[in-house]
């Protein structure tokens, strides 16, 4: 595979994808999401591998979000069609990926980070990690399933509270509101991710596609919540206070909203 964004390593039935854009934070750019996408595709056709764990490179962050300096400039149209398209490539697919996918949570997961670590089926985080989705600090709202997800995780009054003051939480915070299953130091963080992927990796495979399948059935009202999220994400690209956020975030200033 060629992963310009990426990089991939196997052992013992399991895979290890790190995105690789450590000067950016590892924001989700188009082609990383293409990558993803790919790799994901790849290895889930590979007999051998049972479980995949996906982190981030360098000790800062696990993904900063969607990379903001892709969108700024889009109108109403992109912007519905850069939550459909990132949701039904990425998001949507970790979700229902009939093996296990850990989210190895190494530093900030904000946004569309953030959301990627929802879709995946059991989150871990390292103790420096901060949570959040910044959203409307741009002037828009989570596009990449984070209304549903984090409702579904942490409860609707928990979750608008996170959206509506984009305000980050801590790993600890975030193991007491249930948003991560375990929390370790940095050091131990991959050894406790490939501890679990390797538990799981022992097990039934076709008992584990079926598990994922029926706790995700119960699950499956979201369908309308994501219609609606992606309908609401793309009407905030039309907005003054877009321009304003996106502007202002490349201007590494704060924004001024009306
Ligand atoms: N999209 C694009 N670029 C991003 C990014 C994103 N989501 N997050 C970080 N970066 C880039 C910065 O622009 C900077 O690039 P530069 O060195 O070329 O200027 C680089 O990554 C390092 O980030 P910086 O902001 O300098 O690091 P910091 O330690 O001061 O702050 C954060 C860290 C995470 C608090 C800050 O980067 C941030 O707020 N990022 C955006 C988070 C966000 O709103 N995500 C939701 C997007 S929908």
């Amino acid at each position: 595979m060629n992963l310009k964004n990426l990089l991939i390593h196997k052992a013992n039935r399991c895979a290890v994808i790190t995105i690789n854009r450590p000067e950016k934070l590892n924001a989700l750019n188009t082609a990383t999401i293409e990558e993803l996408n790919r790799a994901l595709a790849t290895l889930r056709d590979e007999a051998d591998t049972r479980v995949v764990i996906i982190t981030g490179s360098g000790q800062k962050a696990f993904v900063a979000g969607a990379d903001i300096s892709e969108f700024s400039s889009f109108g109403i149209e992109e912007g519905k069609q850069l939550a459909a398209k990132g949701q039904n490539l990425l998001f949507d697919f970790i979700e229902q990926y009939p093996k296990p996918v850990i989210a190895a949570i190494n530093g900030y997961a904000l946004g569309g980070g953030l959301e990627l670590a929802m879709a995946c089926h059991v989150r871990i985080a390292s103790n420096n990690s901060r949570l959040g989705l910044p959203e409307v600090t741009l002037g828009l709202i989570p596009g990449y399933g984070g209304t549903q997800r984090l409702a579904q995780l942490v409860g609707k009054g928990k979750a608008l509270e996170m959206i509506l003051t984009a305000a980050m939480i801590t790993a600890e915070e975030a193991l007491a509101w249930g948003l991560v299953n375990r929390v370790t130091s940095q050091e131990e963080l991959m050894d406790v991710a490939t501890a679990m992927a390797e538990s799981m990796a022992k097990n039934s495979s076709t008992a584990l596609a079926s598990a994922i399948r029926a706790v995700n059935a119960g699950y499956s009202y979201q369908r309308t919540g994501l219609d609606v999220e992606i309908s609401e994400f793309g009407k905030c690209f039309g907005t003054e206070d877009f321009r304003e956020g996106t502007t202002a975030f490349t201007e590494k200033r704060k924004p001024k909203f009306s």
